[in-house]
């Protein structure tokens, strides 16, 4: 199969943005995702992947907890911010959070977020698949959410 033809039947696909925050000792780790999806009802899970070999990659494993923030259409910068080279710490508290049950940094200004313990690791080839068990979850209806489509921004 050809990979741009692959890559472009993907990018034909709408998705919501989320940026998932986990602690690390005293710093913040994070990483915008749209690979993020609902698994279960009953445990409560959901699970999103992540890039092997980013810097992510083990300081997550690490943590065994980390957060889903579901970002509104005001969050591209958020996003932006997440998918970049910069300061994951410095950018969570520029963004605002509270701390979950789990110790993991809440945003503020999302539609959504979800505060998770880690359930597994999967390997999903040059991807890890990572489970989630939910401990708590917030949503503002008065929010409306980013989404990305043919690799650009959009909202509804
Ligand atoms: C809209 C968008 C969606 C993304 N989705 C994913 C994803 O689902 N999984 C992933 O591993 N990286 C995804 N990325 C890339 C990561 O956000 C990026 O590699 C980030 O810098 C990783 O952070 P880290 O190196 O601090 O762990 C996405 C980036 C953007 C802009």
């Amino acid at each position: 199969m050809n990979e741009n033809e692959f890559k472009d039947a993907l990018a034909s696909l709408a998705a919501g943005v989320s940026v998932v925050t986990y602690a690390q000792d005293d710093s913040f780790g994070g990483l915008t995702v749209t690979s993020f999806t609902s698994v279960s009802m009953d445990p409560p899970m959901i699970l999103f992947c992540m890039r092997k070999g980013i810097a992510s990659d083990g300081p997550i494993q690490n943590s065994r907890a980390f957060a889903v923030n579901m970002l509104s259409s005001e969050q591209e910068e958020v996003s932006n911010g997440f998918a970049g080279k910069q300061d994951r710490t410095a950018l969570v508290k520029e963004t605002g959070y509270k701390t979950g049950e789990t110790g993991s940094p809440l945003l503020d200004g999302c539609i959504a977020g979800l505060d998770c313990r880690l359930r597994d690791v999967f390997d999903g080839g040059d991807h890890w698949i990572i489970t989630g068990e939910v401990v708590s979850a917030f949503s503002d209806s008065k929010k409306q959410p980013l989404l990305y489509f043919r690799r650009g921004y959009r909202q509804l």
